[in-house]
């Protein structure tokens, strides 16, 4: 028997990157196959401004991918990105239909799906679409919550409270058709913040409460988990990009400015903590001057506080405070890959924080290690997660359900 194999594409502004995953007998995933290429402006704050551009970089991701891993893919899930992605919390309530006079009937799926519809029955914006919705969980006859749907349990009322997830139709729209001018079909579309959590969070973190901030290029993908849950879900428009940025104020080119922010800056030193200096070419290229460390270090920590500054602001306006959140804020996303990141934010933030790795997969696999793959990693393990609670609700074996149905899509190299 073929294994089963998932693939994800994380389009984001600065790259996009693909990861193949297959499962083996004891559903583990095993990563297979990793590429990533840039976007090269083709995408604009998460948003695909240009289709022929963000085509052909998901081609040459998911080439890069497919060369290392057996399989050629026709079908991923993607992430979606951008301010435009939005949550909002709703609650829906149906009666559960009686046995008789006396004695209460049991909650069929049907029951817990009508209540999920309930819940997302509110007026959205004519450009808006529903992207996803997290049930949060269940409450019967006013019960505690229930985190798993209550299934064969007697209830004479169902209550389903749920996070739903909106983003701008168009924009949707866009992305898939560039992944679908790219030959790929679309297998369904997650938000980014939740592909990331779903591999760098633990279920410890999202029962006792955590920040996932997933710092790109030019957003950051915010998600809060509560009590298991999902509780907030927002994008907003700054990211590492805003503090090649800042360096670049020192009058030198992009690409010297990218350089400093991966090879000298250091937040783990402090602010003023005296360094050496370092010679960078001038804008036309023609001269070079000498920069201290201290100087870039400096700039680099000014651009991160304002960052952070931004995304306790996100939070401080959904309402959420600290103390909903104790086990901190988990970083993912090429930023975090900033050195000593973390213990500035925590600095900064008064929380703890760490940087996440992806995980839930054999983590073995060196392909996935860097935390811009957080998101494709994610999208992997989502669709697997999908795919076991479809074919627990058809009640068959979800394994060979989902194995029969991905045989049909995929198809062997070699
Ligand atoms: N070693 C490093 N140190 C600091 N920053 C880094 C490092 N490696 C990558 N980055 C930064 O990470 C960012 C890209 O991260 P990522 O690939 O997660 O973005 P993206 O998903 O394409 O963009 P977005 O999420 O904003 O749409 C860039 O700003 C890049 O400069
Ligand atoms: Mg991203």
């Amino acid at each position: 028997m073929s294994p089963e194999v998932f693939a994800g594409i994380d389009v984001g502004s600065y790259s996009v990157v693909c990861v193949i995953a297959e499962v083996d007998e004891d559903g583990v995933l095993h990563i297979t196959g990793a590429g990533q290429a840039p976007t090269d402006g083709s995408v604009m704050e998460g948003v695909t401004v240009d289709l022929q551009g963000t085509a052909r970089a998901v081609e040459k991701a998911v080439a890069e991918a497919e060369s290392l891993s057996s399989w050629k893919i026709s079908e991923a899930a993607l992430s979606i990105s951008g301010p435009h992605v939005r949550g909002f919390p709703g609650r829906g309530t149906v009666n559960v239909d009686m046995e008789d006079d006396f004695v209460s009937g049991k909650v069929e799926w049907p029951d817990i799906e009508d209540a999920i519809e309930t819940a997302q029955l509110i007026k959205l914006p004519r450009e808006s679409m529903v992207l996803r919705k997290e049930v949060c969980g269940y409450t019967i006859d006013g019960s505690g919550m229930l985190q798993r749907p209550p299934v064969g349990l007697r209830a004479e009322r169902l209550t389903a409270d749920i996070y739903m997830i909106t983003a701008d139709r168009t924009a949707v729209l866009n992305l898939e058709q560039a992944v679908h001018d790219a030959g790929i079909a679309v297998r369904s579309i997650f938000p980014a913040a939740c592909a990331s959590a779903r591999s760098v969070l633990t279920e410890d973190e999202m029962q006792m409460g955590v920040v996932l901030a997933d710092i790109g290029a030019s957003t950051t993908d915010i998600a809060v988990f509560h009590s298991g849950a999902l509780a907030h879900l927002s994008v907003i428009p700054v990211g590492g990009e805003s503090i090649t940025r800042s360096l670049q104020q020192m009058r030198i080119p992009r690409h010297e400015a990218e350089r400093l922010k991966r090879e000298t800056v250091d937040l783990a030193r402090g602010r003023r903590e005296r360094g050496g200096e370092i010679t960078v070419s001038t804008f036309g290229g023609r001269n070079t001057l000498p920069v201290s460390e201290e100087t870039i270090n400096e700039i680099a920590y000014r651009s991160v506080g304002g960052l952070m500054g931004d995304i306790l602001c996100e939070l401080r306006q959904a309402g959420i405070q600290e103390s909903d959140v104790p086990a901190g804020m988990v970083l993912s996303g090429g930023t975090s890959r900033l050195r000593g990141l973390a213990e500035a934010c925590s600095r900064v933030v008064g929380l703890p924080v760490e940087v996440g790795r992806p995980g839930g997969v054999d983590v073995s696999s060196s392909l996935i290690e860097n935390s811009e793959f957080a998101a494709a990693v994610g999208l992997v393990l989502l669709t697997m997660g999908e795919e076991i609670e479809q074919e627990q609700r058809k009640g068959s074996s979800p394994l060979d359900r989902a194995a029969a149905k991905i045989r049909g899509l995929i198809r062997k190299l070699r």
